[in-house]
């Protein structure tokens, strides 16, 4: 039977900071359809919690955002890209301010915290620590004033359709059926992929499908073994992995070892708020001389009314799990939080494939370079989820973009193979890529991984049909290219650190590239 077609002229897959930002930028361009893979607000960008980083206070500047981006991206920035996202920054903030977003104040002025690796006091944020989720309501309030913009949830996209090197829209399932969506443009903004790892702080969603379904697709890939871990995430094993935001520490919040020793000026001049790689390297190096699971964030010296009102969402979650973050140190370690690289794309959102856009986490602009600074990531949704909207348009009102007549049936999927025991496999893949393709890497481990998954292959190339089997087929993916990136990457740059290879290696300042069909490469 052939799939049912849909036909519209701008596809975003994505309902996060990015691709809503997309669809409201395209909504006065054409009708858009924004898909999302679960509820609308299941999102990296909901759970986001210290908040968004922009020059606006009086004691900061552009340039100084930009010098610290460009010195916590270990020289792997792209210059341009940084630029753009420091300059276009206050602009967009000030316009989410005009749309409805409630940014906390101290009286009529912002208030602006500190994070790791900020020189300034530069971080807005919302009802103290639910700034992803602030942004998320105005957006989406926003979007929905577009009669224009429609919405299927719980709609998986599988596949992306390209013909004649042009992408013309997506194979997705929703319920139990295929349905082949065709569109001018397609814009991915799908997010991360955290949930490649056994220990992180992504959600659910977060199985780097854009990144799998562009690849399929021959876009190129670029900086994949640049993953960050968030040094901080609850650790307890009653309790789910719940990040304790960043903006603690930036708030007073200091690192303990189990035995109460203060650790982190030992590692690092910046201590607490030395760069997001550094302290979780110093975190992990304290857990093995300690032979603990954990060390603790202690706030306990600070004023408790202040610490509820400041991390209310962070204080009454530990409390479901009898952990009073006023009166005693919390269990902490560290857990897999965002990819740097990603789906290249030029500083429009342009990929190597005509027609297919990319903004938000899955895309890799360069603006990151080797380790993203902290609450750059909101901002990057919003100016790059912008600036790919318009670039969209102009492509479609440039012409050459019609949708093609004779539209193919698409790819539709021939059911989930049953000899293969999905949880078990996915849980083994993210256990392995933990232990062998984590914080500190090296020869030895890289080859296990690569060998593990060259032993599974097959199963990149399976047609499932339900989400647990495609998102094993994307995770599977996504981990191969890591683990290959990695391997390619003999040299410690950022959040990428070898142990056999410390310092920074041939070639650190290119990029590593894939491609379907190629083995990973250098570009520059
Ligand atoms: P997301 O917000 O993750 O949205 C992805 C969308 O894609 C979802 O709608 C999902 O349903 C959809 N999708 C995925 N796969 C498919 C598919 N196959 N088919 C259809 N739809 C699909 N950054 C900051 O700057 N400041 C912070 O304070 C901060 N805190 C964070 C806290 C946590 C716990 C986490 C996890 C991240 C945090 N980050 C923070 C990072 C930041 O939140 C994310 O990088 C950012 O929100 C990503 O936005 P996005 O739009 O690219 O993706
Ligand atoms: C945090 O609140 O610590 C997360 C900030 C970020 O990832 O940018």
């Amino acid at each position: 039977m052939k799939p049912p077609l849909k036909k519209v002229d701008f596809l975003v897959i994505g309902g996060g900071v990015a691709g809503l930002r997309v669809a409201i930028e395209l909504a006065p361009k054409g009708s858009v359809l924004v898909l999302t893979k679960d509820k609308l607000t299941e999102s990296s960008t909901e759970y986001a919690q210290g908040g968004v980083a922009v020059a606006l206070s009086d004691e900061d500047e552009v340039s100084i955002h930009y010098e610290d981006t460009i010195k916590a991206g270990d020289g792997l920035c792209r210059e341009k890209a940084v630029r753009i996202l420091v300059e276009e920054g206050p602009g967009l903030i000030r316009e989410l301010i005009s749309w409805g977003a409630a940014f906390d104040r101290e009286g009529s002025k912002l208030s602006f915290t500190m994070e790791a690796a900020h020189s300034r006091k530069r971080i807005l944020h919302s009802r103290g620590d639910a700034t992803g989720r602030e942004i998320e309501r105005v957006l989406i309030k926003k979007a929905r004033s577009f009669p224009s913009i429609s919405r299927y949830d719980f709609a998986n996209t599988l596949d992306l359709i390209v013909q004649d090197g042009r992408c013309i829209g997506a194979s997705v399932l929703r319920g139990d059926s295929v349905i082949n969506i065709f569109a001018k443009a397609v814009i991915l903004a799908t997010g991360g992929a955290g949930q490649v790892y056994s220990r992180t702080t992504n959600p659910m969603i977060a199985t780097g499908d854009g990144i799998a379904i562009a690849h399929r697709a021959g876009a190129l890939l670029v900086d994949m073994e640049f993953i960050q871990f968030h040094p901080t995430t609850l650790y307890s094993p009653a309790a789910p992995q719940f990040l304790l935001s960043e903006a603690m520490r930036g708030e007073g919040a200091v690192l303990r070892n189990i035995d109460g020793k203060k650790f982190m000026p030992e590692y690092h001049e910046m201590a607490e708020l030395a760069p997001r790689d550094a302290v979780t390297r110093a975190i992990l190096s304290e857990m093995i001389k300690t032979k603990a699971k954990h060390v603790y964030l202690d706030l306990t010296h600070m004023d408790k009314d202040f610490i509820k009102r400041r991390f209310p969402r962070i204080y009454s979650t530990c409390l479901q799990y009898n952990i009073d973050i006023t009166e005693e140190m919390v269990p902490v370690s560290p857990a897999a939080h965002y990819i740097m690289g990603g789906v290249y794309t030029t500083i429009d959102g342009e990929t190597n494939i005509r027609g297919l856009f990319a903004a938000g986490e899955v895309a890799c602009t360069g603006v990151h370079g080797a380790n993203r600074l902290a609450s750059n990531s909101l901002l990057e949704g919003l100016v790059y989820g912008a600036r790919t909207g318009r670039k969209a348009s102009e492509y479609v009102q440039g012409g050459n973009a019609e949708i093609p007549h004779d539209v193919p049936n698409g790819c539709a999927q021939n059911g989930t193979m049953s000899d293969i025991d999905i949880e078990k496999t996915r849980s083994s893949l993210r256990q392995l890529m933990w232990e062998r393709v984590g914080i500190i890497r090296c020869q030895d481990s890289l080859s296990v991984a690569k060998k593990w998954l060259g032993g599974k292959d097959m199963i990149m190339d399976m047609p499932f049909n339900d989400r647990r089997g495609f998102e094993l087929k994307n995770m599977m993916t996504v981990a191969a290219l890591i683990a290959e990136s990695a391997l390619l990457r003999r040299g410690s740059v950022g959040a990428h650190f070898r142990s056999d290879y410390r310092e920074r290696g041939e070639n650190w300042q290119k990029h590593t590239a894939c491609q379907k069909d190629r083995a990973a490469d250098w570009i520059d």
